[in-house]
């Protein structure tokens, strides 16, 4: 392994997501395995331009594994983007004698260590820290499955007070352009009907579809709609549409919001985010540089950078299949 590397920064950006802490915890004491330093950043770049650092050792995250959110806080930096907050931040990982970069996020987190890279030629490694699952090169970002089980326990509940009521819910949940969430999450609480933004259900079909369940005898329903559909309606537009064209149905409408990002990371996620952390320090000894550490196959896979940036992350379609004959 490269002698080069003393000492490793590890910071969390972006949107929160459940795992982050666990990969925090395994970046410092993989550090600490390899008897190398760690320095945790504060907010993400913000942190590193305004020098927001603090040594960490393997004691620092005692009782984090099990913990939502990030201990090292979150943001999503607007200074980072210009060059001087870059040059900025530079400078105070130098002074510090940081000499490589965990930057655990999800893709314009990954955009700004590649940036940060190509201008300083600094080491930096992506560990894919999102809920969304819209990362190219990772079957699973942190946090997606933590979200998947909130999600579905969410709609557990709703289902509860649906069927009581004979109602239907629209239940949005979160995603920003990708329908990872929507998906996989609909499957699991039998969603009736799911929109994502890669398949526009359309309008029609929609409303033939809840006529058929309707009349194949179904009393309560359960739509699934992620945040960036394409049907061309928000999920309150989309109810009074709904309610115009089938007035049959008594329709409620539950936006889930940031309850999906909180809560203790599944077994699942902490797993993943001990792996990966093992991973990005272990590449970094190694001397590699502007990669992604994800997971293909349940096996930890390095992605560059750039591939994780600009590729995208497919839905299954099958999962659409299997969608519509759930619902028959
Ligand atoms: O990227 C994670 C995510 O939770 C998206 O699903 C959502 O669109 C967005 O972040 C919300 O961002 P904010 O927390 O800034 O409102």
């Amino acid at each position: 392994m490269s002698k080069t590397i003393k000492k490793i920064g590890v910071l969390t950006s972006g949107g929160d997501s459940p795992g982050m802490n666990a990969a925090i915890r395994s970046v410092v004491r993989t550090c600490a395995y390899h008897d190398i330093e760690c320095i945790g950043i504060y907010r993400g770049y913000q942190g590193m331009i305004e020098g927001d650092f603090k040594e960490m050792g393997p004691r620092s995250v005692n009782n984090i594994v099990n913990k939502g959110g990030t201990i090292l806080k979150s943001a999503r930096s607007k200074d980072f983007m210009t060059v001087e907050g870059r040059k900025k931040a530079h400078e105070n990982l130098v002074a510090a004698g940081v000499d490589a970069l965990v930057v655990i996020g999800g893709d314009g987190s990954f955009t700004g260590a590649e940036v940060f890279n190509n201008e300083f030629g600094y080491p930096v490694m992506g560990i894919p820290g999102t809920i969304d699952n819209d990362i190219f090169g990772t079957s699973h970002t942190l946090g997606f499955d933590t979200a998947l089980n909130t999600v579905v326990d969410c709609i557990d509940k709703i289902r509860d007070t649906a069927s009581s009521h004979n109602r239907l819910f629209l239940v949005e949940v979160m995603g920003r352009d990708a329908g990872h969430i929507a998906l996989n999450a609909g499957i699991g609480a039998g969603a009736e009907e799911i929109l994502i933004p890669e398949e526009d259900l359309g309008l029609d079909r929609l409303l033939e579809s809840l006529r058929r369940s309707k009349a194949s005898g179904k009393s309560s329903s359960i739509v699934v709609i992620a945040e960036g559909d394409k049907i061309g309606k928000n999920v309150f537009e989309l109810k009074d549409y709904i309610e115009e064209n089938l007035p049959e149905y008594d329709i409620r409408v539950s936006v889930l919001g940031h309850m999906q990002r909180g809560g203790s990371p599944s077994c699942f996620d902490r797993v993943l985010a001990s792996r990966l952390g093992v991973k990005a320090v272990e590449s970094i000894l190694e001397g590699k540089s502007n990669f992604m550490v994800g997971i293909l196959n349940d096996k930890i896979a390095l992605t560059p950078l750039e591939q994780a940036i600009k590729g995208h992350s497919e839905i299954d379609r099958e999962l659409l299949r299997v969608s519509d004959i759930m619902t028959i």
